[in-house]
């Protein structure tokens, strides 16, 4: 594994959804100790201070904790959590949406209209408002935004439901806004990871032995490393 160059994001706040998750937890262990001061966002805290508890006993910059549960979260409640981190922080220099929502394979014909308009809101619809919220901030810092998809040759398969009709709405995102920011020196980018074994995974492979899938360490870091190489500041 390359790992994330010691001081890479020094002096940077990084905000991460989904920070108690398999991949969210480790890229934000991993921004810590190169340096970031991280902002964990997530629904359940006690999760959540499991892994700010880990950035601490690694010696990391203390990390602040956002709980938010991205389901019911309104527009102005997410102006609220960019306005938090402009007061608390002081300034936002990566947003990484690693949070999402998967509750199985289930055929579209029998999928409830609340399930769909649940994980559209969580996996689509809460990405859109928490960025543009944000993007004030990221454009004083020159920063990045950084959307989490997953394999479409794969999602947009039979039963993946809306889990997958969101990921591929979100390729479309990054394409529009990563144009419509170019000048702004906002970079919105993607990253794809492969399979890991998290809570996600089991939910669609349940018969699956997970140990025979790798974990989500060395994807956190090719997530970070294309962060970096795009363009991090040097401070
Ligand atoms: N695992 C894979 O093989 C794989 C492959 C390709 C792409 N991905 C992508 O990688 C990213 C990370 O997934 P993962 O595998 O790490 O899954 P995970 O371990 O299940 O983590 C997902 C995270 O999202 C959070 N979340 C779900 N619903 C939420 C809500 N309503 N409000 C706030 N947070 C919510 C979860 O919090 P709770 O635990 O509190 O529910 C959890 O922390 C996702 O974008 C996923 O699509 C994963």
């Amino acid at each position: 594994m390359s790992a994330v160059q010691p001081g890479a994001f020094a002096g940077q706040v990084v905000l991460i959804t989904g920070a108690a998750g398999g991949l969210g937890s480790e890229l934000a262990k991993q921004a810590a100790s190169a340096g970031a001061t991280v902002v964990l966002a997530g629904k359940r805290v006690r999760a959540l201070e499991k892994v700010y508890d880990a950035i601490v006993a690694a010696g990391g910059p203390e990390p602040a904790i956002y709980p938010i549960n991205l389901e019911g979260a309104t527009p102005a409640e997410f102006a609220t959590m960019a306005e938090t981190i402009a007061q608390q922080c002081g300034r936002l220099d990566v947003l990484i949406h690693a949070a999402a929502s998967f509750s199985g394979l289930t055929p579209l014909e029998s999928l409830p209209a609340e399930d769909w308009l649940r994980s559209l809101q969580v996996n689509l619809n809460a990405p859109f408002v928490l960025t543009q919220q944000c993007l004030p901030l990221l454009r004083a810092s020159r920063g990045a935004c950084m959307f989490v998809l997953d394999d479409e040759a794969r999602v947009g398969n039979a039963f993946w439901s809306a889990y997958g009709v969101a990921k591929f709405a979100l390729r479309g995102l990054v394409s529009q806004w990563s144009q419509e920011l170019e000048y702004a020196g906002v970079r919105v980018l993607s990253f794809t990871p492969p399979p890991m074994r998290t809570t996600l995974r089991s939910r669609a492979y349940f018969a699956e032995n997970p140990e025979l899938i790798d974990t989500a360490e060395v994807p956190a870091a090719q997530c970070l490393n294309l962060l970096v190489r795009t363009g991090a500041k040097v401070h």
